[in-house]
């Protein structure tokens, strides 16, 4: 049956949608293996590359049941004990005079010994609340399993990540053990080396984690399943050769980062409802027009003004930035830059110097920086993936050579 866009391109859904869930094997097994074992383990990966959806699936797959904390609500409690007890236990504490009564109630006068059990397992809970947590979490030792996800979150905040450390060690005491519960901590890149610099009790604590290999953006065949999935779920036509282009300029413009490409096919989708179901190259445009307008328009602001400022005879500095666009990896240095310029404007190159290092010392430190220039040697980064994504949807050479930017409508096109 045919289904509407917005069942089919989710950017934002927390649920997965196994329809349109495309599989990483390899990450999924690791995944797999780790929780199996007994061992915390660590997911991290760029915002938006489906570090979520992964861990859902894998632990629906595999059956292990599991409880996300979201450190951003932790900030609130201001402790991960309290957030993990308002989360599993909810905020109705019984007090320790109503757990004895309800005890009592539910096994019956006489059946002493037991009762007198649970009053000591009790009293042990109120000098630890993590063990009491986890008690009412844990089910007859099968594993269960704890996440944390956006650990990047805390990271501004010591006391948590102490806590946290304790925890992880609290972990593998045996009383605690045998509850068999193990936390999956998920995060992005920056956030978990943050994570590790500020930790305390760093080798314990990284004893017992397992860091799995970075969750990274999705291919360009990842792209293309995506594409014939959801087209065939909404019932558009579009011959292999032209879902071939779609997917090449989606994944050219999103990087891959999946909540980008479901934010781009939605908008794409959309377009072409409106035409009738019928897909159409032009509507690409139209598509990264809306795309643009819906979720980069800080970005794209930023980057236009880099764009803007005075340009030199051969426009060096639009060059420039056309170049960082076509950089794939995370960092590059001027060299790097300066290749790039020779194979895409070779009738622009200069023997004596082409004035790359300022410029690039510039985008770095302008008001609304477009780079980043590492701590080391000589090497920038982009300061937002957004920045990029951008650079790629706005700048184009024309037949000259020379590079043009593309006209964005901030307003209907009808
Ligand atoms: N394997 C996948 N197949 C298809 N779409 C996916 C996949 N993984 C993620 N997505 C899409 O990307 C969106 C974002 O994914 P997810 O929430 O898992 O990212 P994340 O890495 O957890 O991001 P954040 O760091 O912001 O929490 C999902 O809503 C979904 O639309
Ligand atoms: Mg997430």
């Amino acid at each position: 049956m045919k289904k509407s866009v917005n069942e089919v391109f989710t950017p934002r859904m927390h649920e997965v949608n196994p329809s349109m869930y495309v599989a990483r094997p390899e990450l999924e097994r690791e995944l797999e293996r780790s929780i199996r074992k007994n061992t915390h383990s660590l997911l991290f990966g760029e915002s938006g590359n489906g570090k979520s959806w992964l861990y859902k699936t894998v632990l629906g797959k595999i059956d292990v049941p599991y409880v996300p904390i979201n450190c951003g609500a932790v900030s609130q409690t201001n402790s991960i004990t309290n957030q993990l007890r308002n989360v599993i236990v909810g905020s109705n504490i019984p007090t320790k005079i109503a757990y004895q009564e309800s005890r009592t109630a539910e096994i019956g006068i006489g059946v002493a010994k037991a009762d007198i059990e649970h009053t000591g397992e009790y009293q042990l809970s109120q000098e630890e609340p993590l063990y009491d947590v986890l008690r009412r979490y844990s089910e007859n030792g099968k594993k269960k399993i704890i996440v944390l996800e956006n650990l990047e979150s805390i990271f501004a905040c010591k006391p948590l990540l102490d806590e946290l450390a304790n925890i992880l060690i609290l972990l593998d005491d045996e009383r605690y053990a045998v509850f068999n519960v193990n936390f999956l901590i998920v995060g992005t890149p920056t956030g978990v080396l943050e994570y590790f610099s500020k930790t305390k009790n760093l080798e314990s604590v990284a004893n017992r984690i397992e860091e799995l290999p970075k969750v990274s953006s999705l291919s360009m065949g990842h792209v293309k399943k995506l594409i014939e999935t959801g087209f065939s779920q909404l019932e558009i036509k579009i011959t292999p050769s032209l879902a071939e282009l779609v997917a090449f300029h989606t994944h050219d413009i999103t990087l891959g980062v999946a909540q980008k490409v479901h934010e781009y096919l939605e908008c794409l989708a959309y377009e072409i409802e409106d035409n009738g179901g019928r897909y159409d190259p032009p509507l690409l445009d139209r598509a990264d027009n809306k795309w643009l307008l819906k979720g980069l328009r800080a970005s794209y602001a930023v980057v236009q003004s880099h764009l803007n400022a005075r340009e030199t005879d051969v426009g060096r500095r639009n060059q420039v930035i056309y170049s960082i666009g076509k950089i794939s990896g995370h960092s590059f240095d001027k060299a790097a830059i300066e290749d790039v310029i020779r194979r895409e404007f070779p009738n622009t190159v200069r023997s004596s110097g082409m004035g790359i290092g300022p410029i690039l010392s510039n985008l770095a430190s302008a008001e609304s920086p477009l780079l980043t220039r590492l701590a080391k040697g000589n090497e920038f980064s982009i300061a937002d993936t957004r920045y990029l994504m951008c650079i790629r949807l706005i700048l184009r050479k024309d037949a000259t050579g020379k590079v043009i930017k593309r006209r964005f409508n901030n307003h209907n096109q009808d």
